[in-house]
């Protein structure tokens, strides 16, 4: 006999089962007795997967539930592992997570309000906070989207849009100048392939240098600025980073800001991973000039600790938020024009949109923000820590000192030394090393190229690391690069 897959029993006890071994498997990640990674290789993994699924229900359901989460987790890379200091995804708040299992079930849309009441007004709200703490007037207004990417993808569009007073929108770019958008080298890949995807081309990419400590040079950004015009094109946007992906770097948003300003220029900061830096008291004053952005991106699945994805696009004023998409139709969706504010779809991609803004608002209900923010100070912290404990090492060299949560380092060992022509070989044992630490279960790193030459990158994303699990990967570096001299003495494959 089939169970009913709507039986509420059956859920019932398959949620306590689930939550019941989430919070074990909690319990362990936390305590670093799992493998933070348990690396395998693609193809060997893939033959697990290779079966057709099944046709009929399983016997045991509860056994089969069972399965199926001992074989995610175990074949899964473990964010609340304090040794997890990879790419930019944070060990989440469990709330938050639980929040994602309510907007699942219950499934609403937020693209119109009737099919998200709550859903629709838990994002209003969770917009005009964040709104708040840019320093935002109550004009200011925005949209939770589906990630970064496409966080920068809509505000880039209104810029276009903006840009070009509706045009681009209307006949698309053959009407009117060429069109350009000045950028950092260290922006993140999504502005460039945006501009792809705007029409604007690649070529209508103005890079501008950065200093050494990988911001935006405003003295460049005049010059070019000033080139462009005389070229004749049109700058949709000047882009500048709260927090950059490789190396977590501020750009002068103030200076940039003023800038923009002077030029009437439309200034979209990327603030996907940075803008948190808002709600931490200590490092709020990093984010200095972001309140002169025309837009802004910022993802709540980096740092403010959110399951992935809830990306806020904002906007200081309230019908910028309507350009990307439409000139006008605003008042198509809603009868009364009072309440078109209410059917989010106007404003995103997405058609079936998610009622993402839950999950942060269970968060804040139950948390606060306060709490929140010293996460975020917390992980800011443990960088510049780091740093003074690489900086300690004869071995080690920094990339630039710790901005926000991101360090990017090389070993150095002193048989290889540090010359330019040893910069191939020590490319080279930045990713050896890095594979030989990720295998051994206890960290995850990751690497980056900054000015052609290859750092080992740590991103602390989770503010269960402590000092000590820093030193243990200073240990784990040197231990594998000793592994190496053994392995080559050996003759066994590396
Ligand atoms: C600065 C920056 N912008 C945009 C993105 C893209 O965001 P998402 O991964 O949410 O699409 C990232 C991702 O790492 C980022 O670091």
């Amino acid at each position: 006999m089939h169970p009913d897959p709507y039986d509420p029993e059956l859920f019932r006890r398959h949620g306590h089962q689930v939550v019941e071994a989430l919070a074990t498997y909690l319990d362990s990640a936390l305590a670093g007795q799992v493998p933070v990674l348990p690396l395998r290789a693609p193809l060997e993994l893939a033959e697990q997967y290779q079966g057709a699924l099944p046709l009929d229900a399983a016997d045991d359901a509860e056994a089969e539930v069972a399965r199926c989460l001992a074989q995610v987790i175990g074949q899964s890379i473990h964010l609340h592992h304090p040794g997890y200091m990879g790419h930019q995804l944070p060990a989440v708040l469990p709330v938050a997570a639980l929040a994602d299992l309510i907007s699942s079930l219950l499934n609403n849309s937020a693209a119109i309000h009737e099919m998200a009441q709550a859903g629709t007004q838990i994002e209003r709200q969770v917009i005009r906070w964040l709104c708040a703490a840019v320093g935002w007037s109550q004009d200011s207004d925005g949209v939770l989207t589906s990630g970064g990417s496409l966080g920068n993808l809509t505000a880039l569009l209104a810029a276009r849009n903006h840009a070009t007073q509706g045009a681009a929108w209307r006949q698309g770019l053959r009407a009117g100048p060429p069109l350009a958008l000045l950028v950092s080298d260290q922006a993140h890949y999504t502005v460039a392939r945006t501009a792809g995807v705007l029409g604007l081309g690649q070529d209508a990419i103005v890079t501008i240098p950065t200093d050494s400590c990988f911001r935006l040079d405003v003295s460049a950004l005049e010059r070019l600025y000033r080139q462009t015009a005389q070229q004749g094109k049109k700058v949709v946007a000047i882009v500048g980073s709260a927090g950059t992906t490789a190396t977590g770097s501020f750009d002068p948003l103030h200076e940039m800001g003023e800038f923009c300003r002077e030029k009437n220029a439309w200034f979209h900061i990327d603030g996907s991973h940075g803008a948190s830096a808002l709600f931490s008291e200590k490092y709020r004053g990093l984010t200095e000039g972001i309140e002169l952005a025309s837009s802004l991106v910022w993802d709540m699945h980096k740092m403010l600790f959110t399951p992935s994805l809830i990306t806020a696009v904002l906007f200081p004023h309230r019908q910028y938020s309507y350009d990307a998409f439409s000139q006008e139709a605003s008042y198509l969706f809603a009868r009364r024009p009072e309440e078109a504010d209410f059917d989010l779809a106007l404003r995103t991609l997405e058609c079936t949109k998610r009622t993402m803004g839950i999950k942060l608002w269970l968060a804040l209900r139950v948390h606060g923000a306060k709490a929140i923010g010293e996460l975020v100070t917390k992980t800011f912290d443990l960088a510049r820590e780091f740093a003074t404990l690489l900086k300690a090492e004869p071995d080690f060299e920094l990339a630039a000192e710790a901005a926000s949560n991101i360090l990017c380092f090389r070993h150095v060992p002193l048989e290889i030394g540090n010359s330019e022509s040893e910069t191939k070989r020590l490319d080279e044992h930045q990713l050896e090393v890095r594979q030989r630490v990720v295998a051994s279960g206890k960290h995850f790193l990751v690497h980056t190229v900054l000015r052609n030459k290859v750092y080992l990158r740590t991103t602390l994303m989770n503010p269960r690391t402590t000092v000590e699990d820093l030193k243990g990967l200073i240990r784990a570096i040197r231990e594998a690069d000793r592994s190496a001299d053994l392995q080559v003495s050996t003759g066994m494959p590396t």
